[in-house]
């Protein structure tokens, strides 16, 4: 069994990724394809990277496909990330979202979390949104709708069991949140319904046309675009621009970079933190 991958190797598995997830690898990322799925090689009787190639593209249950691009994306995530955007939530837009309500200019508010991995970033923001409304009564969680998604099956499933280990509690989370919205059960956390229930999840890959998901008034795209190619990049904010309402907001990772990719957003600043929003 060959275990190194060769340079002929790492190109056909690069493109494939690329071609199924839109992410990119350089040359220098080589010893991810082998760390992440030299597992997935040996299980599927393969005694190389050449094997395993065709054995994925000849795979007519697209299973092995899943399973790659299960291996080859990075989850990472926890609550409240980075903090600034969820400041920026709080403070900036609820309060205007709740002067429109009032006003009679929205109906409703909708909310897409475009890479959601384990659930993290969308239960997050339905968080804020039930600590928004405790502060604010007139403010009723019901107006809002948060869709997430995400392209692996596998963090969509743990998603929406909303059960968390002592680990991923714990990261980022402040206690207070904690106790008002888990229940504890041994080592295991699970969400309480009134969060759970205001977050739908779907499986989309950003790669595929999302027109039908609507028109959002905040796009939360966090932590994902820095793992696609440049032209991808590209495509997935022009798309994204499409499905903002007119006075909708994106949000995207703190070392996320929109301008060099698009200029069809500004950029808009609360405190020290970016946002944007179709020109
Ligand atoms: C690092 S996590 C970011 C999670 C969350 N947004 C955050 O900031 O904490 C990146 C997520 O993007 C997802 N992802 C990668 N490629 C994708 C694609 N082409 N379409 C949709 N999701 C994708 C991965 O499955 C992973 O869950």
């Amino acid at each position: 069994m060959t275990e190194k991958i060769d340079t002929r190797e790492f190109q056909l598995l690069r493109d494939y990724i690329k071609e199924h997830c839109g992410i990119y690898l350089d040359e220098s990322k080589a010893y991810l394809i082998e760390n992440r799925l030299l597992t997935l090689m040996i299980e599927n009787g393969c005694s190389n990277y050449t094997d395993f190639y065709h054995k994925a593209v000849n795979d007519p249950s697209f299973k092995l496909r899943d399973k790659i691009i299960d291996a080859m994306t990075t989850n990472e995530t926890l609550w409240l990330r980075d903090s600034s955007p969820f400041k920026i939530f709080q403070y900036e837009l609820l309060p205007a979202f709740l002067k429109q309500l009032i006003s009679g200019n929205k109906r409703s508010v909708r909310i897409w979390s475009a890479a959601c991995s384990t659930g993290q970033e969308p239960y997050s923001i339905a968080m804020i949104i039930q600590e928004f409304s405790r502060a604010n009564p007139l403010f009723h969680p019901s107006k809002v709708e948060i869709i997430a998604t995400d392209i692996s099956p596998s963090v969509l499933f743990l998603a929406m069991a909303a059960r968390y280990d002592a680990l991923s509690i714990s990261r980022g989370l402040p206690d207070e949140l904690r106790n008002r919205y888990f229940e504890q059960s041994g080592k295991v956390w699970s969400l309480k319904d009134t969060i759970k229930n205001m977050v739908t999840f779907k499986r989309l890959n950003l790669q595929e046309d999302f027109t039908s998901l609507g028109h959002f008034d905040i796009v939360f795209c966090r932590n994902v675009l820095i793992y696609f190619s440049d032209d991808f990049k590209r495509d997935v904010l022009s798309r994204i621009a499409l499905r903002l309402k007119p006075d909708g907001f994106l949000i995207v990772g703190a070392s996320e970079s929109v301008s060099n990719y698009s200029n069809i957003f500004s950029m808009l600043t609360y405190e020290r933190a970016l946002y944007y929003k179709v020109r």
